[in-house]
């Protein structure tokens, strides 16, 4: 893809142009395909100067830390960190059930030991004769800019725990953010005008037709996004070598799965939310599902539910499945799995989870549900 191509060029150029030939980076990596993919730009630019960051929150999915390690460290061979910060993140969340609480303890935990790491390599490349940290690396996206400033409710927050204002302020550093230029060239300013346009085409239609009743506001609202960004990023990350796995991983907000426990987030509860969405995941994708679904995920509710066990009665948890089908995830509807593929997830979880006794799936769409519960 020419491209996509000379955009790497282009972007490679302009970063090592950015920072010199003794500039030093750091950035904050999170196994997603945005970061990833900035982070493998600022890589080919200058090599182990850039220093990528993994802050493990103690509520990122199972092996999450793992994986993320392999992929972008063995794979991909950044000079990544990963800081294993979960007992603060945990015992920060303690006693709390309100999710916007939950979001800003994140946020603001994630920062201070974001910048604790970033502060302790700015110290180790100054002893070592290097210069101090200069940059710090945004895997932003167009979009994102235009979500987090024109919706309220769990979007409006989104961008808060990326908010690394006071990094930049205490450390002085400046931002660079490589997929910001992804829709500035010509090319791609063709992707995004064609995009726009069937979108807004689709709007039309859809609140022309549509029997249930969002308004051509609504529509035309959730149009914003063009349908070819996260594919141009893909793109980019294909081109880049990035694993399959990695490219077509589906979206996972940053606060996790803390805000898929619904409830005080405790470490037990994390092992069930954990173990649940690991069974479902695996199940979709050894069906053949994955990249049909958008987005999926398994969530904790803060009910007991009755069952029955030999001649007793028990009172266990219930884990509720989303999976959603969505090109810009401002609408979306959930996915009509075959019937055998839930029973299977089901019965694998209520078997195989220990304080979980029964299984839901989630038929809303979006509007007027959310994507995630909280
Ligand atoms: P909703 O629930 O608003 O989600 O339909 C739309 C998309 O945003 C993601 N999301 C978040 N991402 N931090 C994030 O990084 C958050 O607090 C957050 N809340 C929602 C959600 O997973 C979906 O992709």
């Amino acid at each position: 893809d020419l491209c996509i191509e000379s955009f790497i060029d282009k972007e490679i150029e302009r970063i090592r142009q950015i920072v010199g030939k003794d500039g030093e980076v750091v950035g904050a990596v999170s196994g997603g395909v945005d970061s990833t993919v900035a982070a493998k730009l600022m890589k080919e630019a200058i090599g182990d100067r850039f220093h990528a960051i993994l802050v493990d929150n103690g509520v990122m999915r199972l092996n999450e830390c793992a994986t993320v390690h392999s992929y972008l460290h063995s794979h991909l061979k950044i000079n990544l960190r990963v800081v294993d910060a979960s007992d603060k993140f945990l015992s920060r969340l303690k006693g709390v059930t309100d999710p916007e609480k939950k979001r800003k303890i994140i946020g603001n935990t994630f920062i201070e030991v974001f910048e604790e790491e970033a502060a302790k390599i700015d110290e180790v490349t100054k002893k070592s004769g290097r210069k101090s940290i200069e940059y710090l690396l945004q895997g932003t996206l167009y979009p994102d800019v235009i979500e987090s400033v024109s919706f309220k409710g769990p979007s409006a927050v989104i961008k808060t725990h990326h908010n690394v204002g006071g990094l930049l302020q205490d450390m002085k550093l400046k931002l660079i953010e490589p997929l910001r230029e992804l829709f500035k060239g010509t090319c791609e300013t063709m992707c995004l005008m064609v995009s726009l346009l069937a979108n807004v085409a689709a709007a039309l239609l859809h609140s022309w037709f549509s029997s249930n009743s969002i308004t051509f506001g609504h529509a035309l609202a959730s149009s914003h996004l063009p349908i070819c960004q996260k594919d141009e990023v893909r793109k980019l990350g294909k081109v880049l070598s990035l694993p399959d796995d990695l490219i077509y991983r589906h979206p996972f907000p940053g606060p996790g799965i803390a805000i898929r426990i619904l409830g005080e987030v405790t470490p037990e509860q994390v092992a069930i939310a954990r173990a649940a969405d690991h069974i479902y995941i695996e199940e979709i994708k050894k069906a053949g599902l994955y990249r049909e679904i958008a987005q999926a995920y398994a969530a904790l509710l803060p009910v007991k539910a009755v069952g029955v066990m030999g001649d007793k009665r028990t009172y266990e948890q219930v884990i509720v499945l989303r999976a959603v089908e969505t090109t810009d995830f401002m609408t979306a509807d959930w996915y009509d799995f075959p019937r055998a593929i839930l029973k299977k997830i089901s019965n694998k979880i209520i078997n195989e989870v220990k304080g979980v006794n029964r299984v839901v799936y989630d038929i809303s769409s979006k509007p007027p549900a959310t994507i995630e519960w909280y």
